[in-house]
């Protein structure tokens, strides 16, 4: 969403003007925000926004007395950053544009202030401020607001701001990722919904970064259609850093209860046979996400003969400090419903199959990565069953620690459409199902490329495909309606190229 940046030259040096309302004592009405979020984990910092095409407008609601801070981070520190600074004193409320761009890091203020004091108030143990801006304000001075990630910085300080310049602010700061254009879905929930929990049990985590660990779950035994209407996550306290993210596969329905063992770790020589049964991934769910709900159309089918009975559930444990003595017992909490919806929802991995074949180099700022779903691969399985196309509503970006950027390229007949996702600030911390701003239409002649950007930049080995953070994937996980049968849609790199890129000029054994 970038837009022009062509501005009169009387614009550049308008006054900000507050408006009138903007007093303690003014008439002003809180607004309402479609967005809220905890940015702190005692709650104490609440910031709600909403956006229309050109402007964002955001509100903050502190537990404090003094300045609140909100900025928008290249990489959540405060180094290099577009940060606004408010609060209310003696009645009066005030707000700054500020950036911390210089060498130092310090906070200077914005020639240009760009921020527009909406209104503000405190009482006796909070302040509320509300501010506005551009999207794009013009200001290189001030972060473009785009539908990619953001890291949003924040903090705040129980005095307000004295001599113009904000006191250092000790301990009360921190950072999170959001996604602030992310289009608002009424997720309306019916009071009679019904719920089932998947959850693994006092999981010992071994004392090593990665565990994919994996168990075999029945579904509520229904004698009727049902749909899934939504799904949260259910973290055990003090375990949000350690679940990385939950995939749930559907098992072929040659399974039967004889595969309703405990979790063992996937992956690994000790994995039981059954696991291999599940392939289909059908939930997706990862650090930092909320839940999420199925258009209101839209529901994933429980209890037909085409559903799935058993599932796995596959969690990845990321214990990158190494602490011995975690049990956990998380897992996935599915909102279901026999009202049901118009269409059933299906799920399509595609991108770079996960192997050795997919290769990184070392020390490159800006690598890509790109895994196919062909016209041939899509076109069979939509022309079969759905020549009229599927509808993708959402999709989940996929890359481990070396992912930078991704986007999802959409071709018609080798005509190349608009994306149909991206994120150019990838942020591994934070990935979850996003919804599109408007479905996309697959059609038979259509294919995708799935294209990851990787920065290796202080790697000094060879980095590949695999399943633990240290290795890569570049995977994007398609939901849509209604529902074909194809789950994966995915391409292997070739291997002689590759080898040729990376200087191997003779092979003495086949590599197979
Ligand atoms: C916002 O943009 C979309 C498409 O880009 C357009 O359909 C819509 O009318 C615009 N809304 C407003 C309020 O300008
Ligand atoms: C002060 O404002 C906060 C935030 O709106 C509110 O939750 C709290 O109840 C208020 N306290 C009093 C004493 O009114
Ligand atoms: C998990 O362990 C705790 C503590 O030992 C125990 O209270 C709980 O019942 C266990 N849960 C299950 C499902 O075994
Ligand atoms: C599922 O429910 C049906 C009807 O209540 C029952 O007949 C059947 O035995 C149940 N199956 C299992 C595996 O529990
Ligand atoms: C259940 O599956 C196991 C192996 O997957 C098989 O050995 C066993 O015969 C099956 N039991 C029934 C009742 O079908
Ligand atoms: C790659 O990462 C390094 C180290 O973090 C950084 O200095 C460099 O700017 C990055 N390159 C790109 C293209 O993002
Ligand atoms: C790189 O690979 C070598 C050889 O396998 C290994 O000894 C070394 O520890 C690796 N370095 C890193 C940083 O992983």
């Amino acid at each position: 969403m970038r837009l022009g940046c062509v501005v009169p030259w009387f614009w550049v040096f308008r006054v900000l003007v507050l408006k009138s309302p903007a007093s303690a004592a003014g008439a002003w009405r809180r607004a309402t925000f479609s967005q809220h979020v905890e940015l702190d984990e005692n709650g104490k910092y609440h910031l709600r926004w909403k956006h229309d095409n050109t402007t964002i407008t955001f509100e903050v609601e502190v537990e404090t007395r003094g300045y609140v801070g909100l900025g928008l981070s290249p990489t959540g520190s405060m180094a290099q950053s577009d940060m606004v600074i408010g609060g209310v004193a003696n009645g009066r409320p005030y707000l700054k544009d500020y950036n911390t761009l210089n060498f130092d890091g310090k906070l200077n203020e914005d020639h240009r202030q760009d921020y527009r004091l909406e209104y503000g108030m405190e009482n006796n143990t909070h302040t509320i401020i509300a501010f506005s801006r551009d999207l794009n304000s013009c200001d290189h001075k001030d972060k473009i607001i785009t539908d990619n990630t953001v890291r949003v910085i924040w903090a705040y300080h129980p005095e307000d701001v004295k001599q113009d310049r904000p006191q250092y602010h000790l301990t009360n700061r921190g950072r999170k990722s959001l996604y602030l254009l992310n289009p608002v879905v009424d997720a309306f929930i019916p009071n009679d919904v019904l719920v089932f929990n998947i959850r693994h049990y006092n999981v010992s985590i071994p004392t090593k970064d990665t565990t994919y660990w994996c168990q075999i779950f029945k579904l509520p035994n229904l004698t009727k259609k049902h749909h899934v209407i939504r799904v949260e996550p259910i973290i055990q306290k003090g375990h949000e850093h350690l679940v990385h993210h939950i995939l749930l596969y559907q098992c072929h329905s040659i399974l039967n209860d004889s595969a309703l063992d405990v979790g063992h770790e996937c992956y690994n020589s000790n994995m039981p046979d059954d696991f291999f049964n599940c392939e289909s991934i059908i939930l997706a769910w990862a650090i930092g996400g909320k839940g999420f709900s199925y258009p209101a159309d839209v529901g994933l089918s429980l209890g037909t003969s085409a559903d799935p009975v058993y599932v796995m559930m596959e969690m990845h444990y990321d214990n990158s400090n190494y602490r011995e003595g975690y049990v956990d017992s998380s897992g996935l909490k599915l909102l279901y419903t026999p009202v049901l919806r118009k269409y059933d929802a299906g799920v399509i991995e595609t991108g770079v199959w996960v192997s050795l074949y997919h290769m990184i180099p070392p020390d490159m700022s800006s690598y890509i990565s790109q895994g196919h779903c062909s016209m041939e691969c899509l076109q069979e399985a939509l022309s079969q069953e759905k020549a009229s196309g599927i509808h993708v509503f959402a999709v989940l970006l996929h890359s481990h620690l070396a992912g930078r950027a991704l986007r999802i390229r959409h071709f018609r007949n080798d005509v190349e459409q608009p994306l149909l996702a991206h994120d150019d600030e990838f942020d591994f911390n934070f990935q979850e199902f996003r919804y599109l701003k408007e479905e996309r239409v697959l059609l038979p002649g259509d294919s995708l490329v799935t294209e990851c950007q990787y920065n290796t930049t202080f790697r000094s080995n060879m980095t590949w495909g695999g399943l633990s953070t240290k290795d890569e994937m570049c995977l994007s996980y398609l939901l849509y309606y209604p529902r074909i049968d194809l789950s994966r849609c995915e391409s292997l790199p070739e291997i002689a190229p590759q080898l040729k890129f990376i200087g191997v000029k003779e092979i003495y054994h086949p590599v197979m």
